[in-house]
């Protein structure tokens, strides 16, 4: 397959360096451009459909047709300001009402918000907050950061190390050093034969407390973790995980980092994921949704004493001398306080909480299909994991690449969904409509049914 010669998507080959790609593919059939949205479905240069059952990269929350007040609060503030910045006590003003609007609907009390513009600097920069925080409190050797197998905290030199996948790190030299690795608490994987999720959850949080005391407790500054890990393949905790964990953190004063990018506003049925599990963060990281993916932003929110010692700490050091040329950009804001407003407006919680049954029938009806081992699903976020023996959880040989397969196929039939191995990630806008849902779980069961016909001509299955 290759693009037509000066197509949009030939000119992409042509001239453009994509992340997450194969260069070289992208080069020789071009790049797949969408040139126009409409609610969750995306539109080609061709006129071709597609329901984007990931939301972007799990952000459009409000879809991808254009947002009339999101339009408006963007020329608005382009018409008044159109940049500031955050250094040296300056500040435009969408920005102090967004850090206002996000202090009020943390979830847990939190004192201030700080601004970037992605995920992954989020991340970043809660790594040096937590770093500066220990050297304030002449801690210098308390330091090292705990993430769990198949996290997803981002891609830059810190955040990528945090992350645990591998291909995140092969040949870029990550992992960092002092980056610690405990367990991921995906029971239908991980657990022993017989185990139940309450031991399962029992054993990750003994695994972690052996790790903290092995490095030395006074070695450890903080863990960071996603409420749901979405990128690992939409892996829900157990029930009790988390009043497993949090006694564990506390007892060694080790921070915890939510890093709710992908949990927060509304996609697990609360406003954020910390709320559906009982994680009580130090710090929280948010983007994607904060914007409906609308604007590039993202947030940290800091409870009372973490940022008491970075203030005090500022304080004896002249400045906290850390900060980007689009902290806290006034368009991005606005755009952001306007998505927020939205989300009050449509009262996005209750929403997603009423279509959640919907969406979980949707993807539990695949539960019985030979390909099909777990369903999982929280809020309007899920997976569905493929294997070649349902009794014993055996994968398919990655070679076959039986997700990314199956995703290919439903590309073809104008799906676009997430494979994390042979996981298959969904997690659709939050404005979706249950005629929306049923349309990409047909066009979900028609490539199932495909890639299932493959695996039995290739004697697989
Ligand atoms: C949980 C989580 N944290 C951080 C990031 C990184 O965000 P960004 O891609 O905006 O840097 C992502 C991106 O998918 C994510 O899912």
């Amino acid at each position: 397959m290759s693009a037509r010669p000066n197509s949009l998507a030939a000119r992409d080959g042509a001239y453009h360096f994509h992340g997450y790609t194969n260069a070289l593919k992208n080069e020789q059939e071009g790049g797949f451009v969408v040139t126009r949205g409409d609610g969750p479905f995306i539109y080609t240069e061709e006129g071709k459909e597609y329901f984007d059952g990931l939301s972007g990269l799990w952000c459009c929350a409000l879809g991808f047709g254009p947002q009339p007040r999101l339009i408006e609060a963007a020329r608005r503030q382009m018409e008044i300001l159109p940049y500031y910045h955050t250094f040296t006590q300056k500040v435009a003003t969408p920005t102090v009402e967004l850090a206002e609007k996000l202090v009020g609907l943390a979830p847990v009390p939190m004192s201030k918000a700080y601004f970037c513009n992605s995920g992954s600097e989020a991340n970043d920069t809660a790594i040096k907050m937590v770093w500066y925080f220990n050297n304030a409190l002449g801690r210098p050797q308390k330091k090292k950061i705990i993430a769990r197998n198949k996290a997803y905290h981002g891609v830059t030199i810190a955040s990528g190390s945090l992350t645990g996948l591998p291909a995140v790190h092969a040949d870029f030299d990550l992992p960092v050093p002092g980056i610690l690795r405990t367990d991921c608490p995906h029971h239908y994987r991980f657990a022993e034969p017989g185990e139940s999720e309450a031991d399962f959850a029992t054993r990750c949080a003994e695994n972690l407390e052996k790790l903290i005391l092995a490095e030395g407790p006074e070695t450890i500054a903080a863990m960071f973790a996603e409420p749901v890990q979405g990128a690992g393949g939409v892996i829900i905790p157990p029930a009790t995980y988390w009043a497993k964990v949090m006694p564990i953190l506390r007892k060694y004063e080790i921070l915890l980092v939510a890093d709710e990018v992908i949990c927060g506003f509304g996609r697990t049925g609360n406003w954020w994921g910390s709320q559906t599990y009982g994680m009580t963060p130090d710090l929280v990281t948010s983007a994607k949704q904060l914007s409906a993916g609308q604007a590039p932003i993202a947030a940290i929110l800091i409870n009372q004493p973490v940022y008491e010692t970075l203030r005090d700490h500022s304080n004896r050091l002249g400045s906290f001398a850390h900060g980007l040329t689009y902290s806290g950009h006034p368009l991005a804001a606005a755009v952001a306080l306007e998505t927020l407003r939205i989300y009050e407006d449509l009262d996005i919680v209750a929403r997603v909480r009423a279509l959640a049954p919907h969406f979980a029938r949707g993807m539990q009806a695949f539960a019985g299909h030979p390909l099909v081992g777990e369903v999982r699903q929280i809020g309007l976020v899920g997976a569905i994991e493929l294997v070649r023996d349902k009794a014993s959880h055996a994968s398919f040989d990655s070679k076959l690449a039986v997700g990314p397969n199956l995703v290919r196929i439903a590309h073809d039939h104008g799906l676009i969904v997430r494979p994390v191995v042979d996981s298959i990630c969904f997690c659709p806008p939050l404005v979706s409509t249950e005629q929306q849902l049923d349309e990409m779980f047909a066009r979900f069961g028609k490539a199932l049914e495909e890639t299932h016909a493959w695996l039995r001509r290739e004697g697989q299955v």
